[in-house]
C-alpha cells in the first residue's frame, strides 16, 4: 500500500494506492456516517458493484447503489433531478456520503451531486478508468454538462479520499487505456523528462505494464503538487492543459462524439509545440518527441479537420472571450509555461 496526501488544509485528504483494495474498500473508509450512497454506470457496475457493496457493508455502512447508463449523456444537468430524489429516498443525510465507483463521467458527475445536494456532503473516489486515476479524481474539478457544451457547471469540491486500485485496468479495453495515456504523457511533457523518457523506453503499453502503478503514481504526485499550490486554477494548475486548448476546439468539431478526449489531447500537444517551436517558443523537435512517444501508445498526432474551422472553436469558445486565451508551452519536454497570446496562436 502506498499513499499520497493532498495537503489542502481542511480539504486535505489522502490518496491511497493498494492492488486489490477494490475487494477491500471497506478498510478505507473511515467515517462516522453510516449510510454510503454508490454511483456507478452499468458497465463498471456489472463487474465492481457486488464487491464494493459487500465490502462496505462488512465494515458496517448501509449502502444504497445507483446504477446509470454508461457514457457521456450520463453527466448531462437533466440527470440530477432523478439523483437528488433518490437520495433523498434513501434519507442521505449531510452526515453521510457518496462513493464514485467509475471513470471521468461518474467521478465528476457524483462530485457535482455531493458539492450540491443538501449544501454539499462528503465523497469518496474509486476511479476504474486511467484517465479517472491520474487525473480527473484527484484535484476536485467536479461538473456536469449543459446542451451548449461539456463542464459548464460545477464547483471545486474535493473528495475525501481516492482509493486507486491498478488491478481494475485489467478489465479496461484498450481504446481507453490509450486514452489515458495522453494525460500521463503529458504529465512528462509539463513536468517530468525522466518520466516523458520511462514512457519513450517502455515502448508501448506492453512494455508498460511491469512499471504501471509506478508511474500512475508519479502522476497523481504531480497532479498533488500542481493542486496544492493551485487548487481553484488561476496559475499553476493551467499547465494541466497542455494540448487542451486545440484538443477541446477538436472534439467540441466532431460534436463531442467522434473523437476521444485522449486522442484529441494527443493531437493538441502536436499542434501546440509545433507552432510553438516554429515561433523559437520551444526547443525544436520537441514536437517530434511528443508524436513518437503518442504513437508508441495508440495516439495520433494529427487528424482530417480543416485547421482553419477548427480554430474558429477556439475563438468562440467561452472560455476564450475578450481576445485572450492563456496557452501552455513547453520550453522543452519536463519544462512547461504559461504564453498569454490570442486565438490567432492557431492561424
Ligand atoms: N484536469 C485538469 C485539472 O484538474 O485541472
Amino acid at each position: 500500500m502506498r499513499k499520497l496526501h493532498v495537503d489542502l488544509g481542511k480539504n486535505s485528504y489522502d490518496i491511497i494506492f493498494d492492488r486489490g483494495l477494490i475487494s477491500r474498500v471497506g478498510e478505507y473508509v473511515g467515517r462516522d456516517g453510516k449510510k454510503l450512497f454508490v454511483m456507478t454506470d452499468d458497465n463498471v457496475g456489472a463487474i465492481y458493484a457486488d464487491r464494493v457493496v459487500s465490502s462496505l457493508e462488512k465494515a458496517g455502512y448501509e449502502v444504497s447503489l445507483c446504477v446509470l447508463p454508461h457514457g457521456e449523456k450520463t453527466k448531462s444537468f437533466d440527470v440530477l433531478p432523478a439523483v437528488y430524489a433518490r437520495l433523498l429516498q434513501e434519507k442521505i443525510t449531510r452526515k453521510d456520503a457518496l462513493v464514485a465507483l467509475g471513470g471521468g463521467v461518474i467521478g465528476d458527475l457524483c462530485g457535482f451531486v455531493a458539492a450540491t445536494y443538501l449544501r454539499g456532503v462528503g465523497f469518496i473516489q474509486i476511479p476504474t478508468s486511467l484517465l479517472a486515476q491520474v487525473d480527473s479524481s484527484i484535484g476536485g474539478k467536479v461538473a456536469v454538462d449543459l446542451p451548449e457544451g461539456k463542464n459548464l457547471v460545477g464547483a471545486f469540491w474535493q473528495p475525501e479520499t481516492v482509493l486507486i486500485d491498478v488491478d481494475v485496468l485489467g478489465t479496461l479495453s484498450d481504446a481507453f487505456f490509450t486514452d489515458g495515456m495522453a494525460e500521463v504523457i503529458k504529465y512528462g511533457c509539463i513536468k517530468d523528462k525522466k518520466l516523458f523518457d520511462t514512457l519513450a523506453a517502455c515502448g508501448g503499453k506492453k512494455g508498460l505494464v511491469p512499471v504501471l502503478d509506478d508511474v500512475i503514481y508519479r502522476c497523481c504526485d504531480i497532479k498533488r503538487g500542481v493542486v496544492e499550490k493551485d487548487e481553484k486554477d488561476k496559475g499553476e494548475r493551467m499547465l494541466l492543459n497542455f494540448g487542451h486548448t486545440y484538443g477541446h476546439a477538436l472534439e467540441k468539431y466532431y460534436g463531442f462524439e467522434k473523437l476521444s478526449h485522449g486522442n484529441a489531447v494527443a493531437i493538441g500537444m502536436y499542434v501546440i509545440t509545433s507552432l510553438a517551436e516554429k515561433r523559437g517558443l520551444t526547443a525544436k523537435g520537441t514536437a517530434d518527441e511528443i508524436a513518437r512517444v503518442c504513437a508508441m501508445y495508440g495516439l495520433p498526432d494529427s487528424d482530417p479537420a480543416p485547421e482553419s474551422e477548427v480554430v474558429k472553436g477556439i475563438a468562440n469558445d467561452k472560455k476564450n472571450l475578450g481576445d485572450k486565451l492563456v496557452t501552455v508551452l513547453l520550453k522543452e519536454i519536463g519544462d512547461s509555461y504559461l504564453y498569454p497570446t490570442t486565438a490567432e496562436f492557431f492561424v
